[in-house]
């Protein structure tokens, strides 16, 4: 995949959507903000996906965490499509709570790295995947995760990420296998035992194994 690393500045990229044009760096301000692409407007998937987001959207915004998402179709469609979304949540009168992207030419989709090889449309164009970028008030990539277009994501498991990102953009520890707000993190690896003992007042426990190395270190942080 092309494109953006880890740690990399994301594009300040304009684009029409379905709240008018947008600058992305404007539009996040001082937020973190979640870009989530979609094949096309109006496919079964891609419905389930962005009413999920819809339903937890507040979730979202508890987080400080501003949401947009993308499909290759017009702002006209995506507004249609909303609607339907919107319906399919039996929530036919609010609005869609977050805008989408038109990138009716793919341009974005082709400078973001975004197109799935394996999906086309009946023109014979590639369809976006499923991609999904996590960026940080420092309008840096943190996350980037990408489907191909016939998987729906999980967006509970996008809060635990984001959840984890929030937390390790502040402490200077890891998150475990399935952790969730409330569980013990890890004390990074680089961290010698004294560092950890200082810096973590409520303690480390560490987890003996048969190397006898000392690198499974628990805290609550
Ligand atoms: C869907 O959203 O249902 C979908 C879109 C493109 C390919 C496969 C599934």
């Amino acid at each position: 995949m092309p494109g953006l690393l880890l740690g990399d500045e994301f594009p300040n990229f304009e684009a029409d959507t379905t709240v008018g044009r947008i600058k992305f760096h404007d539009f996040l301000g001082n937020s973190w903000g979640i870009l989530f692409s979609h094949p096309r407007d109006f496919t079964p998937v891609c419905t389930t996906e962005l009413a999920c987001a819809a339903r937890i959207s507040n979730e979202f915004k508890k987080r400080g965490v501003k949401m947009i998402a993308l499909s290759i179709d017009s702002v006209e469609d995506h507004r249609n499509w909303s609607k339907d979304v919107m319906a399919f949540n039996s929530d036919a009168e609010s609005a869609l709570p977050f805008p989408i992207i038109a990138d009716d030419k793919r341009e974005l989709s082709v400078q973001l790295g975004m197109l799935d090889p394996d999906e086309r449309d009946k023109d014979g164009l590639p369809l976006t995947a499923r991609c999904v970028f996590v960026v940080g008030p420092d309008k840096k990539l943190k996350l980037s995760i990408l489907y191909p277009a016939t998987t729906g994501r999980n967006f509970d498991e996008l809060l635990r990420v984001i959840d984890s990102l929030q937390l390790t953009a502040q402490k200077n520890v890891a998150t475990p296998v399935d952790w969730k707000p409330g569980d013990k993190v890890m004390v990074i690896p680089s961290l010698s035992e004294a560092e950890a003992a200082a810096l973590f007042p409520n303690g480390v426990t560490t987890k003996e194994v048969p190397s006898g190395k000392k690198y499974l270190r628990y805290t609550q942080p």
